[in-house]
């Protein structure tokens, strides 16, 4: 089947006018900071702390370790505070995990939406340290009839965008109780080895593997356990889409992160030389599986070739790949995609699922760059 995808004139508007904040990250939002990895310069299977994307809904809460709390309670028989120093005290884990922000890739959506423009790096992998959710949980004896774990941070405000809340709201999502007691789920206070930065967090954040970012809520401060699924703000009005109930739409959170692949490199609108080896790199990720196969287009999906992966399969975490392309002996415009395929056998889409409104964008994105003869001419 030939699938066909459409230009897209936004990016070369919003690469131009964002780079680049004086970390290196590329500013869509100064304050609060919404600042996107330049994914080109990303070249290892983790990413530099310095260099991963930053998204904060409203202003960092000043939090210290000293009188630091975390509240765990709700529907649990014993409830309990804990310092930081009771926390890094516990037995910790340390794994690598892939965040997104399920608004990754917006800027590809034709006709164009409303929200942060992201490009390619509203994503990033790294190594977080922490002490499983679910040990807290056994401390507090969760009830049998609990069905979630709201997790709480300390920032709070009034979101900007409608339905707007009558007072103040903290950001707080839910996880499904299932989710919550697997080990992977972490609460954390390090990131690649160090204690985590204010803009990731600092000092205690959660980690939730195989979500989008959105579930790995920053600057901790509770853990509630409920009997009801929680409606909060950052899962009906914002962070939900569209699923069906007996042929009737119906609104539920996001959680899992969707199969998808993203080309690094080359750049959008890079010039590259006829008829010379340029190897294209990129990376995969899957939510709850893994990424198998990786097959890359050169010709706007006309026909598809295999690429080889530079990471093993490892769950919640990308895989680099690369894969060598002759650049054509025509100059012009050619068109690049990737797209993956995971353990499975689901494929990324075709299009862009509209029951997700402006998330969840897993459709092979278009990379467009210009082939040219070493002497610049066009002919
Ligand atoms: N947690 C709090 N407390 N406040 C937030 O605004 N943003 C969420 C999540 N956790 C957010 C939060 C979103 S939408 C994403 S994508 C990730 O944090 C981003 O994490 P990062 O900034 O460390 O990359």
């Amino acid at each position: 089947m030939e699938t066909f995808y459409i230009e897209n004139s936004y990016i070369q508007d919003g690469i131009k006018k964002a780079r680049q904040s004086s970390s290196g990250l590329i500013i869509r939002q100064k304050e609060p900071r919404n600042l996107e990895t330049p994914l080109d310069e990303v070249d290892s299977f983790l990413t530099p702390t310095e260099l991963f994307y930053i998204r904060s809904h409203f202003p960092i809460p000043k939090l210290e370790p000293a009188s630091y709390q975390l509240r765990v309670d709700g529907a649990v028989r014993n409830p309990f505070s804990l310092s930081y120093r009771e926390l890094r005290d516990m037995p910790s884990e340390t794994r690598a995990a892939t965040l997104e922000c399920a608004g990754n890739s917006r800027v590809f959506l034709v006709p164009q939406v409303e929200g942060a423009q992201w490009e390619l790096g509203a994503v990033g992998n790294a190594e977080w340290t922490g002490v499983p959710l679910r040990a807290l949980l056994e401390r507090a004896g969760m009830e049998e009839d609990a069905c979630e774990i709201v997790l709480e941070g300390a920032d709070n405000g009034k979101p900007k965008e409608p339905p707007v809340p009558p007072v103040p709201i903290s950001y707080a999502r839910s996880l499904p109780r299932e989710k919550a007691i697997r080990r992977e789920v972490l609460i954390a206070y390090q990131m690649n080895g160090r204690d985590l930065p204010p803009d990731h967090g600092y000092p205690v954040r959660a980690i939730v593997p195989g979500h989008y970012g959105m579930a790995s809520v920053k600057w901790l401060t509770g853990i509630y356990a409920v009997r009801e699924p929680f409606q909060g703000y950052w899962q009906t009005s914002d962070y939900g889409y569209w699923d069906y109930l007996d042929a009737r739409p119906v609104r539920r959170p996001l959680g899992e992160m969707k199969l998808k692949s993203e080309i690094a490199r080359p750049r959008v609108y890079e010039t590259l030389a006829a008829n010379q080896v340029c190897t294209v790199f990129g990376a995969a990720w899957a939510g709850e599986t893994e990424v198998t196969e990786i097959a890359v287009s050169t010709d706007g999906g006309r026909s598809w070739a295999e690429g080889e992966f530079l990471d093993p399969a490892q769950r919640h975490a990308w895989r680099r790949w690369k894969f060598d392309w002759l650049t054509p002996k025509q100059p012009g415009k050619y068109t690049l995609l990737a797209r993956a395929k995971d353990a499975n056998g689901e494929v990324q889409p075709d299009q862009h699922d509209q029951n997700y409104g402006s998330y969840v964008i897993t459709h092979p994105l278009p990379i467009e760059v210009f082939v040219e003869n070493p002497t610049g001419s066009s002919s």
